[in-house]
Order: structure tokens, then sequence, then C-alpha cells
């Protein structure tokens, strides 16, 4: 079993990633009941929490269907981050996340994010302020450095255990590479082989088939992993590696009926969650991973992604069903 703090997990959770635009409420519901063990939210801005901007406090929102949940907040300004506690606590997450690894420029360029790797010594006091100032497990999510040359992610993972991070998720790349190369999980294995460390080490990063998951369970001996981009359009990627894990075989591919119930069900959620013209808007880009790679589909496609009412996008999905029921999908894997 794996725990942060107090969180009893299963052996080699899965954890939905935090992605921004995509690991909203409707998607993390999902995926949550699709196998994923511990879901994050979005990334949110401490600065934008403080100013009470509408759309950073409306990423506070939880279901209770998705525990255990855990928001992710990022910023530089001790008082800010500090703050940003007292209002993430009301909306009553399982765990509270820092975000030490987002590469993009305007939020580096602030000192936070990825930024914060050239400070290390910043990193643990605000981990450490942070720890003292809630009741919740804090845990963070990171990179392995700044670049190549500073790698030092061993020490890293230790000095934010050692002030009471809960957990540490970590992306195989450095910030000076973003998202290109490969992820490498040598560095993650090192973190998790430190005789001292007794925090889960979660890998993250190029976790896209059942049998790279294996291999990061197998042959790194991480304690979970942390998945992204397979996830995106596909929430049954967590039931895929959870099956392949339990039988050594692959789940036959996800049929239609399931495609267009998610599909709904995506679609529904988010109608409630943000109104019916940003739920209709919003959810447009999930269908086309939906429904990838079926002949003879573009007309139902372009009808689900230029309806402006949910009821022709509903009435879409049922004209799918009545054709399309049957369809033969590839195995994915
Ligand atoms: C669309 C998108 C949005 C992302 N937003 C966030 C975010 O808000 N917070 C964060 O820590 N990482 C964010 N990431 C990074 C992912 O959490 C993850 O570390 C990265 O995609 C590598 O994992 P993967 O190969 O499984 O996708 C984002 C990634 C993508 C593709």
């Amino acid at each position: 079993m794996v725990k942060i703090d107090n969180i009893e997990l299963p052996d080699f959770p899965l954890l939905l990633a935090p992605m921004e635009d995509v690991s909203d409420p409707p998607f993390r519901a999902l995926c949550k009941e699709q196998g994923a063990d511990v879901v994050y939210t979005e990334f949110i801005s401490s600065e934008g929490l403080i100013r009470d901007a509408a759309k950073s406090v409306m990423k506070l929102d939880i279901y209770e269907k998705e525990r255990p949940v855990g928001i992710q907040i990022f910023g530089a300004n001790m008082e800010s981050m500090l703050q940003t506690i007292d209002i993430v606590e009301k909306s009553n997450p399982d765990i509270i996340d820092i975000n030490f690894g987002c590469p993009v420029k305007k939020v580096v360029s602030k000192g936070a994010g990825a930024g914060i790797l050239k400070d290390v010594c910043l990193m643990e006091q605000l981990t450490a302020e942070m720890v003292k100032r809630t009741n919740l497990p804090v845990t963070v999510k990171t990179r392995l450095g700044w670049d190549h040359d500073s790698i030092k992610i061993v020490e890293v993972a230790e000095r934010l255990q050692d002030v009471g991070c809960k957990a540490i998720s970590i992306h195989g790349r450095t910030r000076a590479q973003m998202y290109k190369g490969n992820a490498d999980w040598k560095p993650i294995a090192e973190v998790k082989n430190n005789p001292r460390m007794h925090i889960p080490v979660f890998g993250n990063g190029d976790v896209n088939t059942p049998e790279r998951a294996l291999e990061m369970r197998d042959s790194y001996g991480l304690d979970g992993a942390m998945i992204g981009r397979a996830s995106i359009g596909n929430p049954w990627f967590f039931k895929q590696v959870k099956h392949f894990f339990e039988t050594g075989e692959h789940l036959a591919p996800i049929s239609m009926v399931e495609r267009v119930e998610a599909a709904r069900r995506h679609l529904q959620m988010s109608i409630d969650w943000k109104g019916e013209k940003l739920g209709v808007f919003e959810t447009r880009r999930h269908y086309t991973n939906y429904f990838k790679g079926i002949q003879d589909f573009k007309e139902y496609r372009m009808k689900m992604v230029t309806s402006d009412e949910s009821k022709d996008v509903f009435d879409t999905f049922d004209e799918v069903l009545d054709k399309f029921a049957d369809y033969q999908f590839e195995q994915q894997f």
C-alpha cells in the first residue's frame, strides 16, 4: 500500500496529472470513474486567487465523487502562497500540491513553477512554511532540474521531504527541455533509491502505454505513475493500465457505446458546472480524441464542434449511436 500522509492508496497508484484547461471537474470525474486513484486540479495562480479573479476561484470547485483530490497552486511570493493556503482550504481538498515544474515563460519569469528550480533554498522555505500553515498534506510536483547541467533532484527531494512534503511527483525532463526529447526516469529512480527517502516518489512523463507504466513500476521501482497526455480523450487509460497489470493482456478496444456515453456525460457535467454556453464550447476540444480514426465520421465531428446548443450536440451523439454502434475499433496498444 502507498500512503500520502493518511491517505491510503493501492499499490502503484495511478494519478491524473494537473493539466491546464483539461483537468477540470468533469474530466477528473471521468478519469476517477475509469480508475484514477488520485486526481489533481489544473494549476491555480496564487496571485489570481488572492485578487479573487473569477477564473482562478472557479478552479477550486471539486466534486465529492473525485476524492482524493489535490488542488495545485503556483506562485513564488511567500505571503501570497500562505494566504492562498487559507483560501484553498475552504474548498476542503484532500491534498495541496505545489507546482514547481511549469516551464512556460510567463510563470518562470516571475520565479514560479520551474523558475524556482534556480533557487532551491526558496523552494525549501516555501514548502516548509506552507506545510506549517495547513493540516492538509502538502505534495510537490517538479522537474529534474533547471537544465541538464544542474540536475540535483536527489538532494532537492530529500530537502523537501525533510521540511514536511508528503509526496513528490517528478516529471523526467528539465525546464530547458520543455516537452522535447524523452522523459528520463533514471534520475527519478535515484530519488526513490535514496535510502533516506520514505515519502512516495511518483514518476511522470511519457507514460503512454500500459507497458510503459509496467516498466515504471518494475524496472524503475517507483511508487506510482502520474499520467497526463495519455488520458486526454482517453479517460479509459487508467483502467487499460490496471487491466494490463492484472492480466498481462490489453483491454479490448473501447466501444462506440462507451465513447458516446463518456462524451455525453462529459458535456452534461460541463454544462452543469459552467453553464450551457461555456459547457458546449469548452467540451468541443475533447470530441476529436474520443472519436479518433473513425471512417466517414467528418460530418458528425463537424456537427459536434460547431453546434452552439447542447441539444444539437446530444442529438448528434444519438445519430452516431444509430449509425456506428457496432463500429470495430482497432486495438489501441
Ligand atoms: C495541456 C497541458 C496542461 C498542463 N498543465 C499543467 C499544470 O497546470 N500543472 C502542472 O503541474 N503540469 C501541467 N502540465 C504538465 C503535465 O502535468 C505533465 O507533467 C506532462 O504533460 C508530462 O506528463 P505526460 O507525458 O504524462 O503528459 C500540463 C501538460 C499539458 C499537456
